[in-house]
């Protein structure tokens, strides 16, 4: 089918060089100039696992073509809107850039056309799409309008697009979902060519879920507002292992091992960021508070998430008495592995507050550098981790970026100033860290204190007697043979 997607953003992007994997025919059109000369260039806006493979795959085949919003608009039977839904001052999402599209296609486009809103929007918004299209249209535009949710996330978008759970539809008429099928059928059906897994013999069931637009689209905050209550919960119960002594990962385990609780979304840490959970349990806040529902409930989600960032700049305060002149190194930007996003990232508060009380920082993340530059110019970047933790006082793990689980503990305890971790996303077993010398502080467990036949001969500048050390240690070891391998 020939399919239009409006906007090149992390949605837009991995659904048009998704679509065009499946064998569509697809136009995607973007508004930025310079954007769209990248693009067309070769020139990817940001780093997304295998989509760059897929997006010169599919240009080369000549089933993807970068170019206006105007040109795009034109050219499918179906419209992908995947524009930008940017929080406003009062937690409503902004959805101009939403309105600007229809608009454009009420003024000029002939024929049929099946408008799919992609991008994450409030519930009831389809109804506004279609009153404007009513409105403005030319009389020779006929269309439907349907709700399609993505449910994309960051770092792995190319491979939840072809391999989803679920496909949401809303539609209003039997046309259109015949059409959302149609343009599915590769993926509910599993069959094309997969450019993430080199053997998908065993496909997924794909559920292919088609409701009202109304339901569809409140599919979409509801499931991330449920995650992000998750995250929420979980931290909060790390706060409580760490008064009374409990180790939040054996928690989160124990529960996860009901099913209907569920393991995913269970890890404690300094809170959700991203551009899509901040943005979205504020919209739902504000849906609900105009339809006049109280869900107070998702205003203290916010709130334990917003406090995960002083909660995790105590610990370092209380760990280095004052941080005025230290040195900390910090591991990690992005707001998760495998994507160089830093929007909403907790990494950004937690170095300003730092800087703000006379830190001196040197960081690192894998992909995240060029962008955190623009709102952290103040700090020192680094090419890999053992530069970051020169002389450290401190090192932080804010992003669990896999290189950091294999490092080389050695060489980290020869150029740091104190052997000290401390980890907002509990990336360590405890005695592997402590193992080797270092004092290891982490969300929700107890405090890791070194090893005392250590080989590294780093020594922590705080550690307790030996007493309890032994206490912990027997209590860890215990904790460790009662696993489920
Ligand atoms: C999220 C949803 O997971 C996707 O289904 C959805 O499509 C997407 O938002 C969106 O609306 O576009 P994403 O923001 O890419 O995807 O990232 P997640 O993997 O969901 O993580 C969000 C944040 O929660 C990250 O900061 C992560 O570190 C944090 N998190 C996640 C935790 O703190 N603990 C967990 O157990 C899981």
């Amino acid at each position: 089918m020939k399919i239009s997607v409006i906007g090149a953003g992390y949605v837009g992007l991995t659904t048009a060089a998704c679509l065009a994997q499946i064998g569509h025919d697809v136009f995607c059109g973007e508004s930025d100039a310079e954007k769209l000369f990248n693009l067309q260039s070769g020139v990817m806006p940001f780093f997304e696992p295998h989509l760059e493979n897929v997006v010169n795959c599919t240009r080369k085949a000549g089933r993807l073509t970068f170019g206006s919003t105007e040109q795009a608009i034109d050219w499918g039977k179906a419209i992908f809107i995947c524009v930008g839904t940017p929080p406003l001052a009062n937690g409503d999402a902004d959805l101009s850039a939403i309105e600007s599209v229809a608009h454009s296609i009420a003024k000029h486009v002939e024929g049929y056309r099946l408008i799919v809103e992609k991008s994450t929007v409030p519930v009831q918004t389809g109804a506004q799409l279609r009153k404007h299209l009513a409105v403005h249209r030319t009389r020779k535009l006929e269309y439907d309008v349907a709700s399609n949710p993505e449910f994309l996330r960051e770092g792995s978008a190319v491979g939840d697009f072809l391999h989803p759970d679920r496909i949401v539809v809303g539609v209003e008429s039997t046309r259109a979902a015949e059409l959302m099928r149609e343009i599915y059928e590769p993926i509910i059906r599993q069959k094309f060519a997969c450019p993430v897994h080199q053997d998908c013999s065993t496909p997924k069931e794909t559920v292919f879920l088609v409701t009202d637009t109304n339901s569809a689209e409140l599919i979409k905050h509801a499931s991330n507002s449920f995650l992000a209550m998750k995250i929420s919960f979980i931290n909060m119960v790390a706060n409580l292992c760490e008064v009374v002594g409990a180790d939040v990962s054996k928690v989160s385990q124990g529960m996860g091992l009901d099913p209907r609780i569920g393991n995913a979304f269970l890890n404690p840490g300094i809170g959700f960021g991203g551009f899509c959970f901040p943005k979205d349990v504020q919209a739902f806040i504000r849906i609900a508070e105009k339809s006049g529902c109280d869900f107070s409930l998702l205003k203290e989600v916010e709130k334990i998430n917003n406090q995960r960032i002083v909660h995790f700049v105590d610990k370092i305060r209380k760990e280095l008495w004052s941080v005025r002149g230290k040195r900390i190194a910090i591991w990690g930007l992005a707001f998760k592995p495998n994507t160089d996003d830093v929007r909403f990232a907790p990494s950004i508060p937690v170095v300003k507050m730092l800087l703000e009380e006379g830190a001196i920082i040197s960081a690192y993340d894998p992909e995240a550098t060029a962008k955190a530059k623009e709102l952290l110019p103040a700090i020192t970047y680094c090419k890999d981790p053992y530069e970051a933790a020169q002389s450290a006082d401190a090192i932080l793990i804010v992003t669990e970026w896999d290189e950091f689980r294999a490092i080389d503990w050695h060489r980290l305890a020869g150029v740091v100033e104190r052997p000290l971790i401390i980890d907002g996303r509990n990336v360590f077993n405890i005695p592997d860290v402590t193992g080797h010398g270092f004092q290891y502080i982490s969300i929700g467990r107890l405090p890791g204190l070194p090893e005392p036949e250590a080989e590294t001969g780093a020594t922590s500048s705080n550690a307790e007697g030996t007493d309890g050390r032994e206490g912990r240690m027997n209590f860890l070891k215990m904790g460790t043979s009662q696993q489920i391998v």
